[in-house]
Parts: structure tokens; C-alpha cells; sequence
């Protein structure tokens, strides 16, 4: 059931049992990470292969060494400086997180998600919370306890409603190799916030037979309705005028396409408002029936790219 009852949640993940919580990026499908039984529960209820490894959510950056060790310099400038927040670390992992947390790999995905609710309910628990997007492998990300509703309505006893996500679009993920940052999957953070603070970024978003982050798998946060991205809608839209059309635009509606089947993700052109629009609309026009959806290219700057990013592996055969 939906609920504020963070009790309720409390009891849950003693128990070993699985709940969704809300976060400022998207909402996580969250379980005790010392406990192999809440995290086995967590992949069967994703139907997500075991080889994709988990984020956990710590209360403060202060505990950190706990499940992280050797923690470069670089990565303590970054937690300072955007946690918490839609920044996820991976480091050298402690032996007290299950190597089914980490899919057997020798490194941890950490971050502090910066949402009042799950601050608060990680305040009432002894341990970390790992958590993965709270939607089936490959689907769209939920942002809103409806969304997670949506998706697992029976399986789920407590999912914690903290209202629209405020970032809707998932952390970015850093990690570090020969004591370099490294991009992983691109994110909430734009790349120029986090070289203002690091320098120069090296990108590894591209791995697609062994993704370093499965998130940057070729198709991911895909609707179940065909999708195409364009730079030209207008002749997209000819092309297909005999069929349903759900249109994702960027600031405008286009004509001779019924309202009803246009999302429009920021009026005022706002990056920032886009992407916390971005699932939501995908959501929608997924559950309109359509024959297709098309959309138009964001600009490609700042959180713009992340942005396309997304959408391009939404519409990926
Ligand atoms: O914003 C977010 O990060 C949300 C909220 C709930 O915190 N979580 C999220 O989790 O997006 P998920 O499971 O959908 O994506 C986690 C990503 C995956 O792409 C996974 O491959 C990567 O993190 N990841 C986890 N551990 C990793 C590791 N040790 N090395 C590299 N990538 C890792
Ligand atoms: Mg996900």
C-alpha cells in the first residue's frame, strides 16, 4: 500500500522484507544491504540479472568507511561537496556488504540521497539501505508512489510516499581507475558540475557488452509503446500521420496532434524542469494506447545531454 508511515517501513526492513522509498532522483526499491535475504528479494521482484550490482544509501557521508575503504582523496571532495545528493561513488567495498549486493565485483556503489523522508527513515535504522530504481529491469523509473503502484501493487506491502521526485532523472556515477575519476553513467549531475570540482572527467557510459554500470545498458528506461527521438518531429510526424502519435516535446505543443497526446516537458525551456518531467511523461503516454511516440531532441548541454542519454536508450531496438 502507499503510506507516510515510516513505522511501518521500519518494521518491514528489520523483518528482511523490501519497500520503496522515495528519493530526490527517482524512487529506490529499497532492503536491509547487510542482508542477503532482503537483497535476493529486491533482484527476483526487479526480475534483474544478477551481474547488475546495487546502490547503497547511507544516513551521512560519515559513514562511509563503514562499507567503503581506500577512499581516494578525490572522492572525499566530491561527497563533501554534493552529498547528499544525486551523487553515487564507487570505491573499494568493505567485506560487511554481500557480494550479492555488489554482484561479486570488489567495489561498492555509495551514495547519501538527499530526500527528507528517506533521510529520516535511514535515521531509524542500524544499517544502509541498498536500492535499485524501483521498476522492472528495463522499465521506465518511477518518480512518483503512483508510478511504483503501478508496477508492483501486490508485491509490495509499504511503498513511502514522498511526493514528485525533485530531480526525476537518476544519479550520476563516478568511480575512480589509476586514481582518475571515471563517468559511469550519466546523471542529475552534469559533467561540467562535477569537473569544476575534479577536472577533466574520462568517460566509460559506452560498455555495452560488460557495462561497468548496467543503467548504461543499450536499452534501458524503455515505455512498452515504440519510441523514436528526432531532431525533425514535423517529419516524423508525417511520416507516421496514419497512425496514434504521442508526441515529447521539449517547450512547445505542435499542432494537429491532439493535446491530449503531447506531453511538454518544460514551457519556459528549463533543463532542470524537464528532467524532473521526463519518466512522469514517458509514463503517461505509455498508458494511452498509442502506436508510437515521438520525441524531439533536447538541447544537448548540461543536464541536456543526461537527458538525451535517457531518451536515446528509451528507443533503442
Ligand atoms: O538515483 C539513483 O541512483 C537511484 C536511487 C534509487 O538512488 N538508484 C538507481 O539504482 O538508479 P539502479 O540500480 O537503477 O542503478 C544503479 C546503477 C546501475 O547502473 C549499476 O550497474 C551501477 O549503479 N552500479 C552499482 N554498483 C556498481 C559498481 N560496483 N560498479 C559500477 N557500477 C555500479
Ligand atoms: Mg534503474
Amino acid at each position: 500500500m502507499i503510506t507516510k508511515d515510516l513505522a511501518m517501513a521500519v518494521k518491514a526492513l528489520t523483518d528482511h522484507q523490501i519497500i520503496a522509498l522515495p528519493t530526490e532522483t527517482v524512487y529506490g526499491l529499497a532492503g536491509n544491504a547487510y542482508s542477503e535475504t532482503a537483497i535476493a528479494k529486491i533482484f527476483a521482484l526487479k526480475q534483474r540479472p544478477l551481474y547488475n550490482p546495487l546502490i547503497v544509501h547511507l544516513k551521512s557521508p560519515e559513514f562511509l568507511p563503514l562499507v567503503a575503504r581506500e577512499i581516494p582523496q578525490m572522492a572525499l571532495e566530491l561527497a563533501k561537496e554534493f552529498w547528499p545528493g544525486p551523487l553515487t561513488l564507487v570505491l573499494k567495498k568493505q567485506s560487511i556488504i554481500p557480494d550479492i549486493v555488489t554482484a561479486g565485483k570488489d567495489t561498492v556503489a555509495v551514495r547519501v540521497p538527499n530526500h527528507p523522508m528517506a533521510l529520516a527513515l535511514l535515521n531509524q535504522l542500524e544499517f544502509p539501505l541498498a536500492a535499485p530504481s524501483a521498476n522492472p529491469f528495463g522499465s521506465i523509473s518511477p518518480t512518483t508512489a503512483e508510478h511504483v503502484f503501478h508496477y508492483f501493487s501486490e508485491e509490495l506491502s509499504v511503498i513511502l510516499d514522498g511526493g514528485t521526485c525533485e530531480r526525476g532523472i537518476e544519479s550520476t556515477i563516478i568511480g575512480f581507475e589509476n586514481n582518475r575519476p571515471v563517468i559511469y553513467r550519466l546523471g542529475s549531475l552534469s559533467r561540467a558540475q562535477i569537473e569544476n570540482k575534479v577536472g577533466k572527467l574520462q568517460s566509460d557510459t559506452k560498455a555495452d557488452a560488460a557495462p561497468k554500470a548496467p543503467g548504461m545498458l543499450s536499452r534501458h528506461y524503455a515505455p512498452s509503446t515504440p519510441m523514436y527521438l528526432t531532431d525533425e518531429i514535423e517529419k516524423l510526424v508525417q511520416k507516421f500521420s496514419n497512425k496514434k502519435i504521442g508526441l515529447l516535446m521539449f517547450k512547445k505543443l505542435i499542432p494537429g496532434i491532439s493535446v491530449e497526446n503531447q506531453e511538454v516537458l518544460s514551457p519556459s525551456g528549463d533543463l532542470k524542469e524537464a528532467a524532473k518531467n521526463l519518466y512522469a511523461a514517458m509514463h503517461r503516454l505509455d498508458k494511452l494506447g498509442l502506436d508510437l511516440i515521438i520525441a524531439g531532441r533536447l538541447p544537448d548541454e548540461g543536464i541536456g545531454k543526461t537527458l538525451n542519454d535517457k531518451l536515446e536508450r528509451a528507443t533503442k531496438k
